[in-house]
């Protein structure tokens, strides 16, 4: 929306008037559009800290306030008082369900979980020791070779179909990818069990006997999906994004935000959170390893801390943190050493002068991983399910943009520095 607002901007003594847009909330943006057409120059913003990408009416982040909203509803208490399938819905179509919409959804999804059989021979291509995310990567956008009728992005039916088959189907190949490693049979789904116990009865169930899911650790696998469920335009989304901007087809999409969550920078963050708290093992080890964090000569970052957007609390690390204390103490290990580490180590950074000057607080992926150990699950599938709760969200804005009218093919350009024109030289002019 323009308001009438104007920026202007002058150089070399021509100037042009910008528009202003403003959302419903958050900062306004600057409409350059018409910017190199009339000045003949580019913006330039490497790693898009200033730039708005598109609009959205997804989700919204106040990263001073620590606020994330989901379609205007906070994150902690959709956590507290939502499931992820309800999260799911409220994301795709805008609105909380009826208990009929609900019921119709949660039906619809329980009948795509299973994976066409012959996808199992994709598993058995890998190395038994291949990590998870490299299968996840493969499978997703292998589904594009299989369900050939939902991969027409122009036609709504498919994109619905691909959307409900993509959130379906996520828990079972990450499970069974989970399963491979082990040398273990793959366990199928089951309809009788909600979303996060089903996943949990794939991960850890067997043939040999039946399986009960601890309702502690469902409710806690589901909270942490919610937590995960989307985040506004993170590196994965844009990702999806750019490439469902080439009207590629959508598992082909969602193969490409698998690939780019893989980065420890990013999603992978929580395996290496897990890693970097067992190495530093005790509480006392604790102020060698923020030494090094804040040393400009190591490249050694205290995983799980800061964040692009968050210049406050990350409000998923909080509601993780509470999650942690409780499944912990329910399972009767909130002695767990590596989580005495991880308070010890959020408290004295947070103490820490340059941690507070930067602005660096523990984010989602500083308490997940500690949950998902005490589940019982290996760090290699901690961004597994990362990327099975943010499926959601990726193929949500998937959504957005294809049906946005005016949606075109992203196409960023550059300030280049390289080799002006020069005529090739014979190798014996050289
Ligand atoms: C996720 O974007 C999203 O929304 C992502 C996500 C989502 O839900 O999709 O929230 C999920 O990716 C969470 C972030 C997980 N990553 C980690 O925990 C890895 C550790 N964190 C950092 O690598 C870093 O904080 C980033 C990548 C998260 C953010 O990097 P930025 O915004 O590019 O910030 P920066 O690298 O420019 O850092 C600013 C300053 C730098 O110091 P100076 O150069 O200004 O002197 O803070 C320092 C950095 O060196 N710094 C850290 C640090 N993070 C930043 N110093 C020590 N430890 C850290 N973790």
């Amino acid at each position: 929306m323009s308001d009438g607002k104007k920026a202007t901007i002058t150089l070399d003594g021509q100037s042009v008037e910008l528009n202003v847009l403003s959302g419903t909330t958050g900062p306004d943006v600057i409409d350059i559009r018409p910017l190199y057409k009339q000045l003949d120059v580019f913006t330039y913003d490497p790693g898009f800290t200033s730039t708005a990408a598109c609009d959205s009416d997804i989700t919204f982040i106040d990263g001073d306030k620590g606020e994330l909203l989901y379609r205007g509803y906070p994150i902690d208490q959709l956590a507290e008082k939502s499931h992820y399938l309800e999260v799911c819905y409220l994301l795709l179509y805008g609105e909380l369900p009826s208990a009929t919409q609900m019921e119709d959804f949660e039906h619809r999804i329980t009948h795509h979980t299973m994976l066409h059989e012959q996808m199992q021979n994709f598993y058995r291509g890998f190395r038994r020791d291949a990590h998870p995310m490299a299968i996840v990567c493969g499978v997703v956008g292998a589904m594009s070779a299989f369900y050939h009728d939902s991969t027409d992005i122009d036609d709504d039916w498919q994109r619905e179909v691909a959307t409900l088959r993509l959130i379906a189907k996520l828990p079972t190949i990450c499970a069974w990818a989970y399963k491979y490693s082990i040398g273990q049979p793959f366990i199928y789904p089951r309809n009788d069990l909600d979303y996060a116990a089903n996943f949990l009865h794939m991960c850890f169930a067997t043939p040999c006997e039946d399986y009960q899911v601890d309702p502690i650790l469902s409710r806690a696998m589901d909270r942490i999906f919610t937590l995960h469920a989307d985040h506004e335009q993170n590196a994965s989304t844009s990702t999806v994004r750019l490439a469902g901007s080439s009207q590629a087809n959508p598992f082909a999409c969602i193969a490409a935000g698998v690939a780019c969550l893989w980065g420890p920078a990013h999603g992978g963050a929580n395996q290496s959170c897990l890693e970097m708290l067992r190495e530093i093992g005790t509480v006392d080890r604790i102020p060698e390893y923020i030494a090094r964090a804040k040393d400009k000569n190591d490249s050694f970052r205290l995983m799980g801390f800061g964040h692009r957007v968050y210049k406050n609390f990350d409000p998923r690390a909080k509601v993780m943190k509470e999650s942690a204390d409780e499944v912990l103490g329910l399972l009767g290990i909130e002695n767990n050493p590596t989580l005495q580490v991880a308070k010890e180590l959020e408290r004295i950074a947070l103490e820490d002068p340059y941690f507070v000057e930067k602005k660096l607080y523990p984010n989602v992926d500083f308490y997940s991983g500690i949950i998902l150990d005490a589940m019982g699950l290996p760090t290699s599938m901690f961004t597994p399910i990362f990327a099975l709760a943010r499926t959601v969200g990726w193929i949500a804005q998937w959504k957005e943009m294809i049906e946005d009218p005016v949606q075109k093919i992203g196409r960023p350009r550059q300030l280049y520095k390289g080799a002006t024109a020069r005529d090739y030289a014979d190798v014996e002019d050289r």
